[in-house]
């Protein structure tokens, strides 16, 4: 039968409130996701008034602040601060991004942060992400070829290394795969935008040589064939980029070599 309501120890639960500081001119309320493995509980929303006055300008300033300052067990992934690391990547305000990216008077009202969705949750704000890369591993994201290497670098045509702009740029924040409807139903074969778009960064790559051994990697009804065109994925990419176009192009060269 259909289960239409979370398990009894999936449902959330209203969490606790640390009020604003004392002459808060600011006051903003961050309702935050947290969920711990070691205390048997149910997940639940922690809700912080943080004063923004006292802040820096984005959902990254506000979580540091929060564990410097008010509640140090919450936990969360950052790095660069700088949307380089990919490490940031979760759900504000209903759509995925990165927190250092997104600035808090981006949100209107209570900012709402949960970790990125349909992952299973390690603590908090930070997903399990091991399937994620080992998808991204599998399709082999490195150059390969046959012809001995030159004595110095592999080179490439202006035109040719322009062919690459807009697929080297991706930081694997998940962000586009965690927000594709296809990968939540069938994440465990199908491949994902994320991978995708990296499988197509090496086939776009004029100087590799494995090209039909990739095709044939993906000629599979599930790593390729599960995406429905549903463009989630572009509109989530912080760095906007556009992991359904590559797999557009893969499908097309999938074609085009049995034609
Ligand atoms: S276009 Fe394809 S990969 Fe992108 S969100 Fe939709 S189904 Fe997923
Ligand atoms: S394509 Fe964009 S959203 Fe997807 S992993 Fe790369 S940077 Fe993140
Ligand atoms: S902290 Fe590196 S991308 Fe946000």
């Amino acid at each position: 039968m259909v289960q239409l309501r979370l398990p009894k120890n999936s449902r959330m639960t209203v969490g606790r409130t640390w009020p604003a500081p004392a002459g808060a001119r600011r006051p903003r309320s961050f309702r935050v996701y947290r969920w711990s493995p070691d205390d048997g509980r149910n997940p639940r929303v922690d809700t912080y008034v943080l004063d923004l006055e006292d802040c820096g300008p984005m959902v990254l300033d506000a979580l540091i602040k929060i564990k410097d300052e008010v509640d140090p067990t919450l936990t969360f992934r950052r790095s660069c601060r700088e949307g380089i690391c990919g490490s940031c990547g979760m759900n504000i305000d209903g759509a995925n991004g990165l927190a250092c990216t997104t600035a808090i008077e981006s949100v209107r009202g209570d900012v709402r942060i949960y970790p990125l969705p349909h992952m299973p949750v390690i603590k908090d704000l930070v997903p399990d992400l091991s399937h994620f890369f080992a998808q991204h591993a599998s399709v082999r994201p490195w150059l390969e070829t046959e012809t001995p290497p030159p004595e110095r670098e592999w080179r490439q045509s202006i035109e040719d290394r322009r062919a690459l702009d807009g697929l080297y740029e991706c930081i694997l924040c998940a962000c586009c795969s965690t927000a594709c409807p296809s990968y939540w139903w069938n994440g465990d074969r199908y491949l994902g935008p994320a991978a995708l778009l990296h499988a197509y960064r090496w086939i776009a790559d004029t100087r590799d040589e494995a090209t039909g051994e990739r095709l044939d990697d993906l000629e599979d009804p599930f790593k390729l064939y599960r995406c429905h065109t549903i463009m989630n994925c572009a509109k989530t990419c912080p760095k906007g980029l556009n992991p359904a176009k590559a797999i557009m192009e893969i499908r097309r060269l999938m074609v085009e070599r049995v034609v």
